[in-house]
């Protein structure tokens, strides 16, 4: 059984450890997507409102266990402050005299977060004795732990797992919230259950193909792995995204499937382009005929075609359960970025349960100008709402007490 955070008892003048996943997109230091700042509000208010102390710990992006300006936390405390509508206090360094000082001077009812905790080896080191040190560097800070970064769970990291094993440690209300919608998606899902898959790699897909085939009506492929699928079926894909050697794994897939009697919906169009740019001339084919373009065997495929929108769109709606991972093209670029939002529209008109799995989908849907509250839950966890979907052990979780 998960712990959830009641069970620690009153935090009112405690110092308490929060680990969250503040793992935003930036553009030249600007936040491009706040969604896991805003997801991490109710722990942190309900903390704050007990009067404990609070001390917050994340990662951002991918330094190289060193300081590295790019990745500090320091714009996402700022916007965390905004959120809160109160002070922030914030250090510029992880377990040093600044962090020391910012907890040290933290009163009831006060919140400081610390910078970036990939700036120190220990956090993500593969030794677990090194992760094991730095766990207890942070452990110093608190007189409780609670784990509320759902984005992480899949890591072992000091943070995520060595710092729950150090002091009494619980699980955050977004943990919880998370959980509750994964599990509706893998216990008994209300039927007709479609799976739209997108994103680059089919490699990156392969567990949660594997894992979800018998337990799917259907499941929609998008995303530049498409090409990987239709590359399986013979047909020619130009310059587009292609895994060569996923293709054997791919049939295997196609032909589990027709066994099991679950839809493998492929595109029956594409949107082929140039080049990859904004202003690229492009056309849409069938997927038959995609170096039957005047770009020949230099065409990209960029997007899922309008009929395959349309097809997708209809499977959607017609669903009882639907979950979503992977942008259907490069939507990013404005003219390839319909068959994402004819994804995302069709999601919004689920009669039943509509889930948006973390990561590139969140910021997708966002970005393209739709409300979080028009879905029935948007993940902040793509990797981990991934594992958890592949039934895989998540040690964030299981450190907290909750099996699979
Ligand atoms: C994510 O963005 O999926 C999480 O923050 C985890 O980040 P990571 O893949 O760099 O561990």
């Amino acid at each position: 059984m998960l712990r959830t955070f009641e069970s620690l008892g009153s935090l009112s003048g405690k110092r308490v450890v929060v680990r969250c996943d503040l793992n935003v997109p930036l553009s030249d230091g600007v936040i491009t997507d706040d969604g896991r700042v805003r997801a991490s509000l109710p722990t942190l208010n309900a903390l704050l409102n007990q009067g404990a102390r609070v001390v917050v710990i994340s990662h951002l992006g991918r330094p190289k266990g060193a300081p590295d300006a790019q990745y500090s936390l320091a714009p996402v405390a700022q916007r965390l402050s905004e959120l809160l509508g109160s002070p922030v206090t914030f250090a510029a360094d992880t377990v040093g005299q600044g962090a020391q000082d910012a907890v040290a001077g933290l009163e009831d009812g006060q919140i400081a977060v610390l910078e970036n905790l990939r700036f120190n080896p220990g956090e993500t080191s593969k030794d677990g004795s090194e992760r094991r040190a730095f766990a207890e560097q942070l452990a110093a800070f608190g007189d409780a732990f609670i784990s509320d970064g759902f984005g992480v769970v899949h890591r072992k990291q000091a943070s995520v797992y060595e710092l729950a094993t150090l002091l009494p440690s619980a699980a955050g209300t977004l943990i919880s919230r998370e959980l509750d919608v994964l599990e509706r998606l893998t216990e008994k899902p209300e039927r007709p259950y479609s799976v739209v898959l997108g994103g680059s790699k089919v490699s990156d897909k392969l567990g949660v193909i594997e894992h979800l085939l018998p337990r799917v009506d259907s499941l929609l492929i998008g995303g530049g792995m498409l090409f990987t699928f239709l590359a399986a079926l013979g047909h020619k894909v130009g310059s587009s995204l292609l895994e060569s050697d996923q293709i054997e794994t791919v049939r295997r897939y196609l032909s589990a499937a027709e066994e099991k009697g679950v839809e493998i919906v492929l595109p029956v169009d594409v949107v082929v382009a140039a080049s990859f740019s904004a202003d690229a001339e492009h056309v849409v084919r069938d997927v038959d005929s995609i170096e039957d373009t005047e770009f020949g065997a230099s065409g990209l495929g960029l997007d899922i075609g309008p009929r395959t929108a349309q097809a997708f769109a209809n499977r959607i709606a017609s669903s009882s359960t639907v979950f979503w991972n992977g942008p259907m093209g490069v939507f990013e670029l404005a003219p390839f970025a319909a068959g994402t939002k004819a994804v995302a529209e069709a999601l919004t008109t689920v009669d039943g349960l509509s889930v948006v799995g973390g990561g590139d989908s969140a910021a997708a849907v966002r970005a393209l100008g739709f409300n979080d509250d028009q879905f029935g839950h948007i993940s902040t966890g793509g990797g981990a709402s991934l594992e958890f979907l592949e039934g895989k052990s998540l040690p964030g979780l299981e450190v907290l007490g909750w099996q699979q």
